[in-house]
């Protein structure tokens, strides 16, 4: 049922020293520019890779979702990982009749691609918090 890999999420304390991480010891050329998506707590910033992308994901306010994870992981670390779907309600409905749990309302939210995303619960991915995303239609 999933498709390709679309991106890795990694929490950071700073996207901008992230970024200088990135490119000058990794040696990545393409970034996004940064931008907030205030509706889920987060600055976002694309590090676009041949194959894939890197997700940059900072707290944007004081309720940020991400905020209980850097506490745990001050450096920041991997977050979560995001497969490309086909239709995300068929996805959601199949992941739930399979005893995934989806987090929040279950009710698909707008990601960072501009397309509708839903997560799963870790504890029932092996410890992998997972988003599901539609393909963009230019997908690539
Ligand atoms: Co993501």
């Amino acid at each position: 049922m999933i498709g390709k890999l679309n991106h890795v999420g990694v929490a950071t304390p700073s996207i901008g020293a992230s970024v200088a991480m990135y490119r000058d010891v990794l040696g990545a050329t393409s970034f996004s520019d940064r931008f907030a998506m205030p509706e889920q707590g987060v600055w976002v910033c694309f590090v676009n890779l041949p194959n894939s992308q890197i997700e940059l994901i900072e707290p944007y306010g004081d309720a940020s979702p991400i905020t209980a994870f850097l506490e745990k992981n001050p450096k920041g670390g991997q977050h979560h990982v995001c497969f490309e779907v086909p239709d995300i309600i068929e996805a959601r409905d199949a992941m739930r009749a399979k005893g995934a749990t989806v987090l929040g309302t279950g009710e698909p939210r707008i990601g960072a691609h501009g397309v509708p995303v839903i997560f799963l619960h870790p504890k029932d991915m092996g410890g992998v918090l997972v988003e599901l995303m539609a393909e963009p239609k230019a997908s690539h």
